[in-house]
């Protein structure tokens, strides 16, 4: 089980600077770091080298993120026609973008053709079929599942057909005049190991292999999905021991592949900080409670969706500790960012800052329950 991490104090500037940002744009704030963006990206492109990187907006998707990410060369999983919005607005071209939504109405398809989108993942027959009258400017990956029980999110329950389904859909595409560009596969997010991403490359190697045998149009693409993992407190992900043996895993495909990646979480996470400030306090039983202006509806939801328990820091170093809860704002009595945590007094004003908070925390916090307000979003180098 995962335990909740206070570190209790902070340097003088540190304090200074969360203070000064609280100054000038009000709380509570989400602080995203540029330059932190830009170095997963390049992380990720060190220990993976050509692969080509689709962006999985849906982690944080800000129009300043995907602009900076697109400057930087990066490419854009679009799983929504407002995710595709995003991208027009920045004219960032379709081309630079795959649909990796599995289901997806008519309406869904037009609105990706528009945008520039001609590659969709497909996991049925059904699905598949609906990209017929669109077959001429069209391909498609064939989503397959792999079961990850590393992943603190399992991702392949809900889409993706079984490997032994491969051959006879790829075979029923073509009579049907779909072309299957290649397979994809999404093991999991937050996965604790990269076990399940090896064993899904060279399953996924094998299946091309099989699916190529005599085709004039043989598949020649790899997508990887994503399921990065990133540090949270207790982890303790090392992060050559993930890549490598994917890196490995990789370098035995043909070169005639083009191997791509739906990074979500690994680019984003680390570079978001979050700032609420207490906004009351009331003595109930055992436990001192501190209501914050941020919470379960606004920028802390991962802890329910996402299975994170966000690290948190306040100033106050004092010894003498009380058994208290941080509460949301809203009026709902789910709304609790930690039960029991032992802290030392707080007054009205004060900080609490959440560490590791980029991935699926703006993108989920869109509640606006009991007409709050989100989070400010802010932009720092
Ligand atoms: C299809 C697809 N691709 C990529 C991602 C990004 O995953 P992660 O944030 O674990 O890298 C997701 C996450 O839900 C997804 O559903």
């Amino acid at each position: 089980m995962k335990t909740r991490h206070i570190q209790y104090g902070a340097s003088e500037a540190e304090r200074d600077y969360y203070r000064s940002l609280v100054k000038q744009h009000g709380s509570p704030l989400l602080v995203v770091n540029r330059s932190k963006i830009l170095q997963q990206y390049n992380t990720l492109k060190s220990y993976l080298p050509g692969v080509a990187f689709y962006y999985a907006i849906k982690a944080f998707p800000h129009p300043e993120v995907l602009h900076l990410l697109a400057e930087a060369g990066c490419h854009f999983d679009v799983a929504s026609e407002g995710e595709i919005d995003l991208l027009k607005q920045l004219q960032v071209s379709g081309r630079r973008t795959i649909h990796t939504h599995p289901i997806k109405k008519d309406s869904h398809i037009r609105a990706a053709l528009r945008g520039g989108s001609t590659t969709f993942v497909v996991d049925n027959i059904d699905e598949l079929k609906k990209l017929i009258p669109y077959r001429s400017r069209t391909g498609v990956l064939l989503r397959v599942s792999f079961r990850s029980e590393s992943a603190t999110v399992d991702l392949s329950r809900k889409f993706g057909c079984a490997p032994g389904q491969v051959l006879e859909l790829a075979t029923e595409a073509q009579s049907l005049g779909v072309h299957i560009r290649g397979l994809s596969f999404h093991v999991g997010s937050q996965c604790a190991n990269s076990d399940m991403h090896v064993s899904a490359i060279n399953q996924c190697m094998q299946l091309i292999d099989e699916c190529n045998q005599n085709k004039k149009n043989p598949m020649n693409m790899l997508d990887i999905g994503g399921g990065f993992p990133v540090n949270y407190v207790g982890d303790d992900i090392d992060l050559d021991t993930f890549f490598k043996p994917v890196g490995q895993a990789l370098s035995q495909l043909s070169s005639d592949i083009n191997i791509i990646a739906e990074p979500g979480r690994f680019l984003v996470a680390p570079a978001v900080t979050g700032i609420a400030s207490v906004s009351g306090k009331a003595r109930r039983g055992d436990y001192q409670w501190y209501y914050l202006d941020d919470g379960i509806y606004g920028s802390y939801s991962g802890q329910l969706f996402d299975h994170v328990i966000y690290p948190l820091q306040i100033f106050n170093t004092d010894e003498t500790r009380t058994p208290s809860i941080l509460a949301g704002p809203t009026c709902d009595s789910i709304d609790i960012i930690a039960e029991d945590v032992a802290l030392p007094d707080m007054a009205d004003g004060d900080l609490v800052i959440g560490h590791m908070m980029g991935a699926y925390t703006y993108a989920t916090a869109a509640t606006r329950f009991n007409s709050l307000a989100g989070a400010n979003v802010i932009f720092v180098d």
